[in-house]
């Protein structure tokens, strides 16, 4: 979101410092791909551009692709909020697969809704390889509440949160609002299983499909980052894969009391048994990191 990660960039003199970057005798660099969150663009100066840019320094050589969702950056904002989500999924899908630089693999890092809409990459589209998915403040079970919009966007805000509350299982609003298709209601759990396009899919509400389960498990590690004061994201259990239980609103349950983790309907119990999954916390906002927290927790996973 633009405007938290604003903050973080112009917060302390040290973010922008230039660190010394490291030069490696080979170019064994493993590319990146990012996809950013609602409010945002690929290409924001202040925001994804300047996150390309410190890793860019910190990595020396790396391919760094901001995904840019449309042909302009106004295009790729509005997506943000309008476009079929499952659509921007394939499209992004064969743009990594025409991308030669992308053939031998490649980490990816999502912001935010980003992060929900790579790991649909990662269980639809195998090929070319994802290494690590990185989640940074990702709702992989979705949301139920929009407390706070990026700054820029508060009109467009109140104008989803009154569509949310009209119907977000809706044909028409989940076709043309990208939140609706990770609105989560645990009060009306058959219509979210029912008529949500794209969470319960991607996250076998429906059914169990087979290639969604060994797609995700062919990844090195799946980290979620959660942050700790998020007010942005409700829940926030959501950023660490847990929810609110069914039936009621106030109660949440990890990752590893749900259904999904217990029947292991998308192989994340087989991926935690075998040491890929980490749950990292940072200590701020929604998306608000210093550089030296994301040198220390993870720049490590982009090698
Ligand atoms: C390293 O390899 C990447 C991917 O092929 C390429 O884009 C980049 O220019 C190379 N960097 C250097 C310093 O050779
Ligand atoms: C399972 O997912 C794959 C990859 O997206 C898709 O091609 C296939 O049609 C899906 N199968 C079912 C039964 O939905």
């Amino acid at each position: 979101m633009t405007a938290a990660l604003l903050c973080f960039l112009l917060a302390g003199p040290v973010l922008l410092v230039t660190g010394s970057p490291v030069y490696n005798s080979n170019n064994g660099t493993v590319p990146l791909v990012m996809w950013h969150g609602m409010g945002d663009s690929c290409c924001n100066p202040l925001s994804m551009g300047a996150i390309k840019k410190m890793i860019e320094e910190e990595i020396s050589g790396i391919y760094v692709l901001s995904l840019e969702i449309g042909k302009t950056v106004i295009e790729d904002t509005k997506n943000g909020f309008f476009m079929d989500v499952n659509e921007q999924v394939s499209m992004v899908c064969s743009q990594l697969a025409q991308d030669p630089k992308l053939k031998g693999g490649y980490n990816a890092m999502g912001f935010s809704q980003g992060a929900q809409f790579l790991r649909a990459v990662a269980q639809r589209c195998p090929s070319p390889p994802m290494k690590n998915l990185i989640s940074v403040g990702g709702q992989h079970q979705g949301v139920y509440g929009l407390p706070r919009c990026p700054g820029e966007s508060s009109h467009i805000c109140d104008m989803i949160r009154h569509a949310l509350n009209s119907g977000a299982y809706t044909d028409f609003i989940q076709k043309h609002l990208v939140q609706a298709q990770y609105w989560h209601d645990p009060l009306n759990d058959d219509l979210y299983k029912k008529h949500s396009l794209f969470l319960a899919d991607v996250n076998q509400e429906r059914a169990v499909n087979e290639t969604y389960r060994k797609n995700l498990q062919l990844l090195d590690k799946f980290v979620m980052v959660k942050f700790l004061q998020d007010t942005v994201v409700d829940p926030v259990d959501t950023e660490w894969f847990g929810f609110l239980k069914t039936g009621q609103a106030k109660e949440t349950e990890t990752l590893q009391e749900s259904a999904l983790y217990k029947e292991d309907r998308l192989g994340l119990a087989a991926m935690e048994k075998d040491g890929k999954l980490a749950f990292l916390e940072c200590d701020g906002d929604h998306l608000q990191f210093g550089r030296e927290w994301f040198k220390t927790n993870l720049l490590p996973y982009l090698h």
